[in-house]
């Protein structure tokens, strides 16, 4: 069964109104089980930001996941979920007192940290804590760079891992986050090597780890094809098998879990003939859901729901914001379009609504889950 059918998502409307994110759990379910078949051996920590419904938590709790939370606000989440704290990790490496505070008071309490100055702020919860140090390996084949902000420098990590040992603060492994929607597996390969390095030192000095966490950053299709899941996972597990065989080891994957489970429609509001071209106004855009478009760098597919006539013309799609800047696509090919004609864009569910703002108060869009 197509899952996102015209004809269902034309019902969908009817019943609901546009703008409608559709969240499909059956999606959510099929890309939680093929990551899991290509990385068998490995635990895999949903990123909430990417995606932070309750449905999708919900489904994937049901599956046995694990969660990967950065802020008190998904702390309590998970926990509406009924997700036990010792199926959560906290990943941000700059916290307050109050955040580890909040994390602790809700029994969560493996972290991660990149610095000194993050280490320091363990040293009062000595004994309830155990901390996974995060290592920087900017990727260039990465869309979206998260090197450049955290992650300590790989040559540094003996020495953080050193320091902690000083202060009786106990670290149980490495991670890292090679960037999201990478498009080779080759960084990967490379940080697991460093890694193995890095144990290995430890081990010399008496120092035992025993976690590895890969982070994120599985590719998704949008409007670009990208490596099947089982390819791009390959040399990883090979990588992982040969240097980890003994070692738990973690993935915290965002983007890839949610992002095909999620389709928006919009409706045209209005159209004008400006600067030579057609140019559309949607009634969701880029202050809403295709946010993603700014902060993501996503491209996303777009097509027109029944369409009527199939000579496409270069086209302007704007947003409903007053501001300029609000434009979705600044030359895209589509047909002639009616006010309340339906364009759908598919790939929308990771960095789309959570990222969205209200912004000349229009709402965020409704999410309506399909199954
Ligand atoms: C610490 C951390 N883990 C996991 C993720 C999820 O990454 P992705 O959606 O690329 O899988 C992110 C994304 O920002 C992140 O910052």
């Amino acid at each position: 069964m197509d899952i996102f059918a015209e004809d269902r998502i034309q019902d969908i409307v009817a019943e609901h109104g546009a703008p409608v994110l559709m969240l499909s759990r059956e999606i959510i379910r099929q890309q939680y089980q093929s990551l899991q078949k290509a990385l068998p051996n490995v635990d895999i920590y949903y990123a909430i930001k990417a995606q932070p419904e309750l449905a999708v938590l919900e489904t994937l709790k049901e599956l046995g996941s694990y969660f990967d939370v950065c802020t008190n606000l998904e702390i309590d989440l998970a926990k509406s979920a009924n997700i036990a704290a010792d199926q959560c990790m906290h990943t941000h490496p700059v916290k307050k007192d109050t955040d580890i505070q909040h994390a602790l008071k809700n029994g969560i309490n493996l972290f991660v940290f990149d610095t000194i100055s993050e280490l320091e702020k363990f040293i009062p919860y000595k004994d309830q804590v155990e901390l996974v140090l995060r290592l920087g390996f900017r990727s260039k084949d990465a869309i979206v760079d998260l090197s450049r902000k955290f992650g300590a420098q790989p040559e540094t990590g003996i020495a953080l891992i050193d320091k902690a040992n000083d202060l009786g603060l106990k670290v149980r492994g490495l991670s890292f986050h090679v960037g999201s929607q990478n498009l080779s597996p080759y960084i990967y390969t490379d940080a697991i090597h460093f890694c193995r390095h890095v144990f290995d030192e430890c081990s010399k000095k008496g120092i035992h780890l025993d976690i590895l966490d890969i982070g994120g950053g599985f590719p998704i299709a949008y409007t670009e094809r990208v490596l099947d899941i089982d390819e791009f996972c390959g040399p990883i597990n090979e990588h992982l098998a040969d240097l980890f065989a003994d070692h738990r080891i973690i993935c915290e994957p965002g983007r890839y879990i949610a992002g095909p489970a999620m389709q928006l429609v919009t409706s045209v509001m209005g159209k004008a003939h400006r600067q030579h071209r057609n140019w559309y106004y949607l009634d969701d855009g880029l202050y809403g859901s295709y946010s993603g478009k700014v902060f993501d760098h996503a491209d996303y597919p777009l097509h027109v729901l029944n369409a009527r006539n199939n000579e496409e013309i270069p086209s302007v799609v704007a947003g409903p914001t007053c501001d300029s800047f609000d434009v979705i696509y600044d030359n895209i090919l589509l047909p002639d379009l009616e006010v309340g004609d339906l364009l759908v864009s598919s790939a929308m569910g990771a960095y789309t609504s959570s990222t969205a703002t209200d912004f000349n108060f229009f709402p965020k869009t409704q999410i309506i889950v399909i199954d």
